[in-house]
């Protein structure tokens, strides 16, 4: 068994994308910016969107975070991701989600200039996955993908039964897997809450994507040995013996499977700092994409 590094290979992204804006600054070339907003004071988003702008910090991308309150109208948000789309120093735009009750996702989502959807949630940037054409794909797909291609992990042929068809990870990875590129070529299950027998699927499969947000759903009794396992899970337990209050629990019962899988990515360390490197690498993508389109 090989435990997946997520931490080892999001710090290789990072350092690669660190090292491209050195030669960019030697040029006298900007750095990618990042344009983050976040609406209103929820802990959790509080903490995703600190954590963004860290990153950019680290990496030597500009940053900007608009706080705006959470009375704010949907109008009145419209209107700031508009003038965020027409700035040119601006490469990619993020409105950090969930948002107040009152403003649309959706519309929020499909104001953003597509060339700048660095979270890949656009329709336009979905619809070019699902067509295979160059686009930005959703930061914890792209972040599953890159390990698997780290670890030069054999896809062609395989079964792989992707766990939760949620529109940010499980439908996206299924699709990803199934495209006729590396890493894909994989024949695709994609099992979900009315799926009657997950557990003879997951048995079939040769990678193993679970992404529904049950601590400890996939057993050792699920897993083929030899299986690929990736673990999306990060679900916040109370442990008081932490300094949070809480530790992140898996989809995937670790002592359990670890041993029977070839690879195994443990939560955390796994899938979530590869998720924030993916965000970091569309930034830098969508930079490059308006420097070789725009006069
Ligand atoms: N809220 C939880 N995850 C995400 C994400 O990846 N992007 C944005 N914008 N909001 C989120």
């Amino acid at each position: 068994m090989q435990k997946i590094d997520g931490k080892l290979v999001s710090q290789a992204v990072r350092d690669d994308l660190a090292q491209k804006v050195k030669e960019l600054a030697a040029k006298g070339q900007r750095a990618p910016h990042l344009a983050a907003i976040l609406v209103g004071n929820d802990g959790g988003s509080e903490t995703y969107v600190a954590a963004k702008v860290k990153d950019c910090e680290e990496i030597g991308f500009g940053s900007t975070l608009t706080r705006l309150p959470d009375t704010i109208t949907e109008h009145a948000l419209l209107d700031e991701i508009r003038k965020l789309n027409q700035d040119s120093e601006i490469d990619g735009i993020i409105v950090q989600l969930p948002l107040p009750r009152h403003i649309s996702p959706e519309k929020v989502i499909n104001t953003i200039d597509p060339g700048k959807d660095v979270d890949g949630f656009h329709p336009e940037s979905v619809g070019r996955m699902v067509g295979g054409m160059p686009t930005f794909v959703s930061a914890t797909p792209f972040g599953i993908m890159m390990l698997l291609e780290y670890y030069k992990i054999e896809t062609k042929g395989k079964h792989a039964v992707v766990i939760g068809r949620s529109a940010i990870v499980g439908t996206p990875v299924s699709i990803l897997l199934s495209r006729n590129a590396y890493p894909g070529n994989c024949t695709v299950t994609l099992c979900h809450s009315a799926t009657p027998n997950i557990r003879d699927l997951c048995l079939q499969a040769d990678i193993v994507v679970a992404a529904i947000g049950k601590p400890g759903f996939v057993t050792g009794d699920m897993v083929k040995p030899g299986a690929v396992v990736i673990d999306v899970g990060t679900t916040r337990v109370a442990d008081p013996s932490k300094k949070t209050g809480f530790s992140l629990k898996g989809d995937v019962a670790f002592d359990e499977v670890a041993p029977l899988a070839s690879f195994i990515t443990p939560v955390p360390g796994g899938v979530g700092p590869m998720t924030r490197a993916a965000l970091m690498k569309n930034t830098f993508l969508a930079y490059e994409a308006r420097r070789t389109f725009t006069p």
